[in-house]
């Protein structure tokens, strides 16, 4: 079993009958979301879900994985996702796979907010991995100006030689700010510019992060 999947599996562990959950996004999340098909079909495991990406929700689907709309749903116990970077206090960085709005409208409705990763995602400070920035495609050359005075290079991301689309229609500008040493500050600063619609900050969300390594060693941060 490879490390990805060893976090995905100790985190599903987590998950009690009755549980609303939320499927995250990437191929860590991937396997989080096979283990709960299987555990769904073998076990009879009762769990109502929302997805954090178009991918995921089709997923979750394709494995019988019950499913719920917001109209439904107003909380959740628990969710399950991966993130690109991750420190010692529990400070994250996500939106490599471009779900990061969807991923933290989840976060912030949910209890129990677990992370789970290889070791590589495990860093002293965030920043090495470009920080994603979902912002609408008006006039997204001035956002992306407003971006770069925050001392950052922006780049926009693309997709087969176009702009890459997220889920709600919007672009990415992954920005390189090298060192990210304060999160919350940063994060309040960039979510104040016009065309932001939400940056792949997540301060103070996770209360559980679960690390894998190729050894198979779990390490669980909290
Ligand atoms: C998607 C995300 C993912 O959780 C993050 O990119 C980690 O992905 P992976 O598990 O594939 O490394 O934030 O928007």
């Amino acid at each position: 079993m490879n490390a990805k999947q060893l976090a995905a599996e100790a985190a599903v562990a987590l998950i009690k009958d009755g549980m609303k959950v939320g499927l995250g996004t990437g191929s860590t999340a991937y396997f989080a979301i096979q283990k709960i098909g299987q555990r769904v079909k073998d076990e009879g495991l009762k769990v109502t879900c929302i997805a954090t990406s178009v991918q995921s929700e089709e997923l979750a689907t394709s494995l019988n994985i019950p499913m719920a709309g917001f109209e439904e749903l107003s909380y959740l116990d628990i969710t399950i996702d991966g993130a690109d970077e991750a420190d010692h206090s529990l400070q994250l960085i996500k939106g490599g796979g471009g779900a990061l709005l969807r991923e933290k409208i989840i976060a912030y409705m949910t209890g129990h907010y677990v992370i789970i990763a290889d070791d590589s995602k495990y860093v002293e400070t965030l920043g090495k991995f470009f920080l994603p920035v979902e912002v609408i495609p008006f006039g997204w050359q001035r956002t992306f100006d407003h971006l770069s005075r925050l001392g950052c290079t922006p780049h926009l991301r693309e997709k087969q030689g176009a702009a890459y689309i997220t889920d709600n229609g919007n672009y990415i500008l992954d920005c390189d700010f090298k060192k990210i040493t304060d999160p919350g500050q940063l994060q309040t600063e960039l979510n104040l510019i016009p065309g932001v619609v939400e940056c792949g900050l997540f301060v103070d969300r996770a209360q559980t992060l679960i690390i894998a390594a190729a050894d198979g060693q779990l390490t669980t941060y909290h």
